[in-house]
């Protein structure tokens, strides 16, 4: 009988280590699936970080803004000025989801996309997220001047600082939330590829 519970025993423990492996192999070739996508306010450096990191991992890079820009044939700042905030946005939802459903690929969003409750959930799904989050000071000092930007043109500092602040709750479900102050370029990037390497 003793033999018998020592078979029964190992047998099992090879069903879970047989389990175990595939477990793992499965969540190895799922994590080649993954996307990686970049969210965070105007002039988070999500379009240069992200297409460094694409380089760097020999992956394809898709930066939303311009794939809607390519989609309209029109500036985001001219889309803004001809149909309206509403129409943009519903028009970044769709172009959104549309390149989330890629595989492998590095994402950079725009700066208002993950505010979209479709657009979050989906991101949240099996991507992996990066909230590059800086001092709302150095993010006002970027975006107060754009030209491009139409949410940064007519709003105050004060709103810019109420909107950034109200977009980093959300922000904040990202999976990884990096810290840029005080970073160089080099290091934000060197910080999420040694994420990306142990997730
Ligand atoms: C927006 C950010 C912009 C662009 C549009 C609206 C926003 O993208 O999508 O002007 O609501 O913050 P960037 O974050 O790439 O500047």
């Amino acid at each position: 009988a003793r033999t018998c519970f020592f078979n029964k025993l190992h047998i099992n423990l090879d069903i879970f280590k047989i389990r175990h492996i595939c477990v793992f192999s499965i969540k190895k070739l799922m994590k080649i699936k993954e996307n990686l996508v970049f969210l965070g306010m105007m002039g988070s450096g999500k379009s240069s970080i992200g297409s460094l990191i694409a380089e760097k991992l020999k992956l394809n890079f898709v930066d939303i803004d311009k794939e809607i820009e390519k989609e309209l044939g029109a500036s985001i700042k001219k889309i803004f000025e001809t149909k309206g905030e509403s129409y943009f946005r519903k028009f970044e939802e769709k172009i959104t989801l549309k390149n989330l459903k890629l595989n492998s690929v590095v994402i950079s969003l725009g700066g208002g996309a993950f505010e979209n409750k479709n657009i979050r959930k989906e991101v949240l799904r099996d991507n992996i997220s990066f909230w590059l989050n800086w001092n709302e000071n150095i993010l006002l000092d970027r975006i107060k001047n754009s030209k491009k930007r139409p949410l940064s043109f007519n709003a105050t500092d004060n709103e810019l600082i109420d909107l950034i602040q109200k977009r980093s709750n959300i922000y904040s479900k990202a999976l990884y939330e990096i810290k840029c102050d005080n970073l160089s370029k080099n290091k934000i990037v060197k910080k999420i590829l040694k994420i990306y390497e142990t997730h």
